[in-house]
């Protein structure tokens, strides 16, 4: 596992809701809710090092140049269902950011992602791409989406996720390496069915409350 581009956040807020996530009686709507404000708080982490030009502005008191996000910005790419869950966290923070929809599902047979729907800006390879999906399993569906954003011309990719496993990072790194990794924690590891261990469980069933 290549960990110059894995960043762990540890940031105690985000290691305490994702504690509150993981327990099994956690409510649907807490869940949801949840899921949401540590996607606000990886979105502070992920858009840390973006690009600053100085602008003229004018304070009541004098002109100034001050900083602002340079370039066209971003564009959110959830992958469909689970990584909507993040979404609306990372848009209050940047309410202007475009989203690109990636529909993918995991065949319960051979755990391989299967492409159902790709919806993105024009400009895509004007924007940083922040593809996200809370839970980095197998690595299937995050590999297979990133190949997506690629083919249509997105240049600067970055992946956000809640919990990843050790497999899903070695496969994505394996396949991606160009694309830096962002996760609330790493895991212990798989089970035969491809649940992350110890986990939270199905991260869609349990927003959309399925199960
Ligand atoms: N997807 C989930 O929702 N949970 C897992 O543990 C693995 C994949």
């Amino acid at each position: 596992m290549t960990s110059t581009n894995l960043h762990v956040v540890d940031h105690p807020l985000v290691q305490h809701k994702l504690s509150l996530m993981r327990e099994r009686d956690r409510s649907t709507k807490g869940f949801r809710e949840l899921l949401n404000e540590i996607g606000m708080l990886l979105c502070y982490e992920v858009t840390r090092d973006l690009p600053l030009e100085l602008v003229d502005i004018e304070t009541p008191l004098t002109p100034m140049k001050s900083p602002k996000i340079a370039g066209k910005k971003l564009t959110f790419a959830p992958i469909l269902r689970a990584g909507v869950g993040f979404l609306d966290g990372m848009l209050a923070l940047v309410p202007a950011a475009r989203v690109t929809h990636i529909g993918l599902y995991r065949d319960p047979e051979t755990l391989q992602a299967v492409e159902y729907f790709f919806k993105a800006p024009q400009d895509l390879s004007d924007r940083t791409a922040i593809l996200m999906d809370p839970m980095l399993a197998t690595g299937n569906s995050a590999c297979a989406a990133a190949s997506l954003l690629k083919a249509r011309g997105a240049r600067d990719i970055r992946f956000v996720c809640l919990l990843a496993a050790p497999e899903g990072i070695a496969q994505f790194q394996a396949e991606h390496a160009d694309i830096p990794i962002w996760t609330a924690a790493v895991d212990e590891r798989l089970n035969d069915h491809g649940y992350i261990i110890p986990g939270l469980g199905d991260a869609g069933d349990r927003m959309y409350g399925t199960k």
